[in-house]
């Protein structure tokens, strides 16, 4: 049996006892059926006398004509017959109400439907109640409940051991199962409120306080339930502004979008993220009714309500930036961390995937997040659940209807908020050709927030002098610092060039060092592909750690592929003086000849992507400082070139024989 239903009388009766002023708080319940969940639902609708009328004399007279004990699940049973009679409408909710205020139980009849209606977004609660069996113990199936609890992201949790009349309200038995049970949850971050001894069948404490089971000094269930919080309400939360366009009227700019959560008024001053930027709110547009001028100060346009805005200061916002407040001008929500989104490049989420085609490490989608579309890649499937049994298993790809914990990468910051506080910014689904292929949230739990990192830089920073200066190292040293930077096809020869360049130098007692592509691509450069904007980044960092080093003293040898003229050229600014482009010149038959690390052969299979020379351009020097083409010499020839240049610009009065 089945409680996917809804009683279309319950909720008519619940609409007529004006819930507009009662509460309504929702909470899953998780457990499987033969623990009784039926039996504890029916149980529950009745002892809080929350049943449509004459529904349990019916069932009752039924039972007595067949000539069967009644039971709980009975209730259930005829309602599951409603619905598919199609009498009720299916929403996997059931409603009850306790002195105090109005609930809704989210059913989760089966695992698929629910996980995918929680990370849709489709069903949230805002507690949870967990059922486990006390004649079974903690069993592995109870364990796979514990993590759609994780997975629910609820801090409010009931778990209910129900059938306490089967193993004669033992004291011993309930301590052990909570025990064991707590220690499971611990393991995997959740925490359960409350647990509670109880007999669905029987009707201990799952409204009223047992006889049975004196050694028990908690609440009931519904007690236990009363004293559960909703969770905020989206007005009460941080401000989240997603901009979904910028119209110019006139000499207005007018920033519009809909409020996700929180409010604001005129005066406020505004963060936008990613960039950081902020500005003041300068007045509230038509959007989407006028306000008369005079109305519009005093004005609080809040979470559900789209609106226009102009900012005081003309700043560059575009589609897609998350507008919040600027956490030092407001108090509050927690330690005001919350204020604005966090900021970064990776996260990891909890995935539900629909698409026909797997969800691979690797691969790349686009993700819609608010406003914003940005593609992510998969970087890792920390685990896999499959959402019909709830087993967990590795592995390096989603099928359909399976939902895992993912890390997802960004190129570039992103505004990101954990869907444990905000539930909606964040949400997120992928696409894949242009259909829903999968729905998240985002967690950030072990995430670094960027944001203080990258604005640090605007502000407050001041160059610290050093004690020693250059022209002190420079003379213990015995020649200038500087950088040799070498750019050329793969397979040109630059490593072997600059290895032994290296090794002469140091000979001649050089402070010298080589900064190589491939090497730095293992630990300083290893989160960058090949991608033009990644290949900059690449060329950037290595410009200014060859920077740093040249101001230490040292000769540096910078060997990397470097293709685009505009990168090199931005090398040579952040070193400046001392800076000198050498041009490792071997024709691209040559490279693909030589190919040293088999990578042309592979390029040309199409296994590599965006390979310099085949499938992504090489922009040679115009004006290169120096020339080496190592088609015409050896390695040997080419590096004593390379030493006598390198002699005569770092100012070395060696006479020497540069063949070592
Ligand atoms: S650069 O483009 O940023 O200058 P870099 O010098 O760091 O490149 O790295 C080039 C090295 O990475 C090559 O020598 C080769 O061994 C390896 N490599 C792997 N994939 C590619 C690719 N798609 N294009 C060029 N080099 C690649």
């Amino acid at each position: 049996m089945d409680m996917n239903i809804q009683n279309e009388q319950i909720v008519k009766e619940q609409t007529s006892k004006d819930m507009a002023t009662r509460e309504l708080l929702k909470v899953a319940i998780v457990g499987h059926v033969d623990h009784g969940k039926s039996t504890f639902v029916g149980r529950l609708l009745h002892d809080t006398d929350s049943l449509p009328d004459g529904k349990y004399d019916g069932i009752v007279a039924m039972c007595e004509k067949r000539g069967v004990p009644f039971e709980f699940a009975f209730l259930m049973d005829s309602f599951q017959a409603e619905r598919d009679q199609g009498i009720t409408i299916d929403t996997s909710q059931i409603w009850f109400s306790s002195k105090s205020r109005d609930y809704v139980i989210i059913d989760a009849p089966g695992h698929k439907e629910f996980l995918k209606n929680m990370i849709t977004g489709a069903a949230q609660s805002d507690a949870a109640i967990l059922m486990i069996d006390a004649h079974e113990g903690v069993q592995e199936q109870s364990r796979r409940h514990g993590y759609l609890l994780n997975l629910l992201g609820v801090d409010q949790i009931a778990v209910v051991v129900n059938k306490m009349d089967l193993v004669g309200f033992s004291q011993a038995k309930f301590d052990q199962i909570e025990s064991e049970y707590r220690q499971y949850l611990g393991s995997i971050g959740v925490e359960a409120t409350q647990f509670i001894p109880i007999s669905a069948r029987e009707g201990d404490n799952v409204v009223v306080l047992s006889n049975n089971m004196p050694w028990y000094n908690g609440p009931s269930v519904t007690q236990t339930l009363d004293s559960f919080a909703k969770q905020s309400a989206a007005i009460d939360l941080p401000l989240r502004l997603p901009v979904q366009d910028v119209y110019k009227f006139d000499e207005r700019r007018i920033i519009a979008g809909n409020i996700i959560s929180g409010q604001l008024r005129i005066g406020d001053r505004l963060s936008f993220s990613p960039s950081g930027k902020t500005a003041i709110v300068k007045n509230i547009e038509k959007w989407p009714i006028a306000y008369a001028e005079k109305e519009k100060q005093n004005i609080v346009i809040g979470a559900g309500q789209s609106v226009g805005i102009t900012l005081s200061e003309q700043i560059f916002v575009e589609r897609g930036d998350v507008i919040s407040h600027v956490s030092d001008n407001v108090k509050g929500f927690e330690t005001g961390e919350l204020i604005e989104p966090h900021l970064g490049k990776t996260f990891t989420a909890k995935l539900f995937w629909l698409g026909e085609n797997p969800f691979k490490i690797g691969k790349s989608y686009k993700m819609k997040l608010g406003t914003t579309e940005i593609m992510v890649r998969v970087k890792c499937i920390n685990h896999i659940l499959d959402a019909e049994n709830l087993s967990q298993a590795q592995g390096d790809q989603l099928l359909r209807n399976q939902l895992g914990e993912v890390v997802l990468t960004t190129r570039e910051n992103i505004a990101l908020d954990d869907y444990r506080y905000f539930n909606k910014s964040g949400r997120f689904v992928l696409l894949e050709d242009f259909d829903i292929a999968g729905g998240g949230v985002i967690s950030l739990e072990t995430y670094e927030n960027e944001r203080a990192k990258l604005f640090a830089k605007s502000s407050n920073i001041t160059r610290v002098d050093h004690a020693v200066s250059l022209a002190e190292r420079e003379n213990s040293n015995g020649h200038k610092g500087g950088v040799l930077w070498m750019t050329g096809l793969s397979g040109s020869g630059k490593s072997s060039l600059a290895i032994s360049l290296e090794r002469k130098l140091f000979r001649q007692g050089m402070q010298v060092y080589v900064l190589d592509g491939d090497n730095l691509r293992h630990g300083l450069n290893g989160n960058l592909d090949f991608s033009d904007i990644d290949r900059k980044e690449n060329i950037r960092r290595a410009s200014e750690v060859a920077a740093l080093m040249a101001r230490a003293g040292f000769i540096v040898i910078v060997s990397l592929i470097s293709p685009f003229v505009k990168d090199r050229k931005q090398a040579s600014i952040v070193q400046g003086e001392g800076f000198y482009e050498i041009y490792i010149n071997a024709d691209l038959v040559t490279c693909e000849t030589r190919d040293v690390k088999g990578l042309y052969a592979k390029a040309r299979n199409g296994e590599i992507k965006d390979f310099t020379g085949i499938s992504s351009p090489y922009e040679a020097p115009e004006k290169a400082d120096l020339t080496i083409d190592t088609y015409a010499l050896s390695v040997e020839q080419g590096a004593q070139k390379l030493m006598q240049f390198a002699v005569a610009k770092f100012h070395m009065a060696y006479e020497q024989d540069y063949s070592i």
